[in-house]
């Protein structure tokens, strides 16, 4: 078995899979366009979601890439070995080209022939779909394992719980998966453990999803119009097992991060399990910060949305760096090395190096003053409490007045022997949303990649307003920040430093209208990103690799670069009205707008 690093992997990958007549692809953003149903891009098939859908890829219908994600459902699991909020995952997609024959051939020979990774055989396991009312037992699978060599004792079924993924929202492409698993050699945990089994003696390392349905609704799956291979391979872990290391936290991308937190701590990473995880949290959270910040769609902290997640991961880590006696701006200096590690790979993080650290520098100010008030806040609630549990208000009270994140309070609480009533909080948070109607939102109604008339008209409509507003303010620095749409409503975040008049919001409604009476039809077409740019098209694309895009014209209205999908004419669209205007973050601005039909 080869050890690579992590440079080494993604440079394996990507090769063995160009040699099977994949075309490279770029990491998307980590914050996902158009979808209103999670707020980062959790899988590399989440960006591709319309393609997987039905919708032409310009790059054809064998794509490969290294995917930057964040999941945070699992953020308390930080700081054992193998969770980590940020990961790239390594994917592959046959988008109505092949499908389980040759993608299980693909991820055998990849994993065990020496000229890649030479995993030896007996280490590898695996699991299959052992089939229900909704879809059937996955024999094609398993017997394609099984003509590989694998011995049938290697190979078990599971039922859906396990082996079958997506959608990535509410609704969406999904299907059963096969997932191989590397034995570590650990004793077994008991008579039934086998692959699947959360011991860690069986590892994930790969995960095939054969995506060949849509779910329309909870427990309904319509066939998809093509049959598609989604697979993705978490890098870390990956590397992990190669390298035979403990934990993800030992391998080459991290060591340098662990290093340096033990220089700024004086203190050892292995010196007892507490600083270990204290070391853990902050490399992770750190690092996961730092990728938010520097990407393409950067974020800043802020008290909604992906702002507040990166505040909470921002504020906890710092909260470990005290426990560690981390001097002043010490995750300035950890961020700096993240960029230093990951920088050649993901350019982005060096463009917005200042930014980066900025931004870290003025969040540990702001959570210093928040946290002295708040602390005494919090011992003020402490004294008047009866019994031993803090309501819903009063964590309501904390979050809103003083930045305390709920997970704060708890940990504060947990500290002193209090509970915190979580159910209470959330309670308090939506009344105070719906009162404020900046909450509200339709995020967990609609569905990912809703391919309804409604929602592709509304993203038309985004684009003619995107042109009119840069055309409107007078400025080309206007440029998305941020594209929220619902079966409702568009929601648009730009960047621009200051209100927009109601004069001149009547003149973007005036401009859009005017492109939709007069009925121009909406043409795709592929070109290089240099292509377009040369023609004038606007949108934020980064293509390392020079692959082709889509880029979607409306008359002489508007030009932009765009996966899609939209209406066939602006004549179809409606009547466009803007419902408001507001901040959004600092030098952003923020438009909800409808499409009404007389
Ligand atoms: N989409 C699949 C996953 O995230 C490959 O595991």
């Amino acid at each position: 078995m080869r050890s690579l690093t992590s440079k080494e992997l993604r440079q394996l990958y990507l090769d063995f899979f160009r040699s099977k007549g994949h075309t490279v692809i770029s990491s998307a953003s980590l914050i996902p366009e158009n979808d209103p149903t999670v707020l980062f891009t959790t899988a590399g098939m989440h960006p591709l979601v319309p393609y997987l859908m039905g919708e032409k890829h310009p790059m054809g219908t064998r794509l490969c890439d290294v995917q930057k994600c964040v999941r945070t459902g699992d953020i308390d699991e930080v700081g054992d070995t193998s969770h980590c909020t940020f990961f790239e995952m390594l994917g592959n997609w046959s988008l109505g080209d092949y499908f389980k024959k040759e993608s299980i051939a693909y991820s055998w020979e990849f994993l065990t022939d020496e000229k890649w990774l030479g995993i030896p055989k007996e280490k590898l396991f695996f699991t299959c779909f052992e089939g229900d009312k909704d879809a059937p037992r996955d024999t094609v699978a398993h017997d394609r394992w099984v003509e590989m060599g694998v011995s049938p004792d290697h190979i078990v079924y599971l039922p859906k719980k396990h082996n079958w993924w997506g959608p990535a929202g509410q609704t969406g492409p999904c299907g059963p998966d096969t997932e191989i698993f590397y034995d570590t050699g650990a004793e077994p945990c008991g008579p039934d453990c086998k692959a699947g089994c959360d011991c860690h003696k069986y590892l994930e390392i790969w995960n095939n999803v054969f995506m060949e349905y849509n779910k329309v609704a909870d427990g309904v799956f319509e066939p998809l119009k093509q049959k598609n291979v989604d697979t993705g391979m978490g890098l870390d872990r990956t590397v992990a097992t190669l390298q035979g290391v403990e934990s993800v936290f030992d391998t080459d991308s991290f060591s340098g991060i662990i290093e340096l937190i033990s220089e700024l701590s004086h203190k050892g990473y292995k010196d007892d399990p507490d600083t270990t995880r204290a070391f853990r949290i902050i490399a992770d959270h750190v690092r996961c910060a730092t990728f938010i910040l520097g990407d393409q769609r950067g974020v800043t902290p802020s008290n909604v949305d992906q702002g507040y997640i990166l505040r909470r991961l921002i504020r906890r880590s710092l909260r470990y760096a005290s426990t560690l006696n981390l001097p002043r701006y010490a995750l300035c200096t950890i961020a700096a090395k993240v960029i230093e590690i990951y920088g050649e790979f993901y350019p982005e993080l060096q463009d917005n190096h200042e930014k980066i650290l900025t931004e870290l520098r003025k969040e540990e100010n702001r959570f210093a003053d928040t946290l002295k008030k708040g602390i005494r806040e919090f011992g003020k609630v402490i004294q008047n409490l009866d019994g031993t549990q803090i309501d819903g208000v009063s964590a309501f009270h904390l979050y809103d007045t003083y930045g305390f994140p709920i997970e704060l309070t708890m940990e504060l609480a947990t500290e002193k022997g209090y509970t915190v009533d979580v159910d209470g909080f959330h309670a308090a948070f939506e009344e105070h949303q719906k009162k404020s109607q900046a909450g509200a939102e339709q995020r967990f109604k609609g569905g990912l990649a809703d391919h309804s008339e409604a929602t592709a008209a509304l993203h038309s409509a985004t684009h003619l307003m995107h042109a009119a507003l840069r055309k409107v303010l007078h400025d080309d620095s206007v440029a998305q920040k941020g594209s929220n749409i619902t079966a409702e409503r568009l929601r648009f975040d730009f960047s621009f430093g200051r209100k927009v008049t109601p004069e001149e919001l009547a003149e973007v409604e005036k401009l859009v209208n005017e492109a939709i009476d007069a009925h121009v039809p909406i043409t795709c077409e592929e070109m290089t990103v240099k292509e377009a740019k040369d023609q004038g098209a606007i949108g934020l694309f980064e293509s390392k690799y020079g692959e082709k895009v889509k880029v979607y014209t409306m008359g002489q209205f508007s030009k932009e670069i765009c996966g899609g999908p939209h209406a066939k004419n602006t004549g179809d669209l409606g009547h466009f009205h803007i419902v408001k205007e507001e901040a959004s973050s600092s030098g952003v601005r923020r438009i909800k707008a409808v499409l009404t039909h007389e």
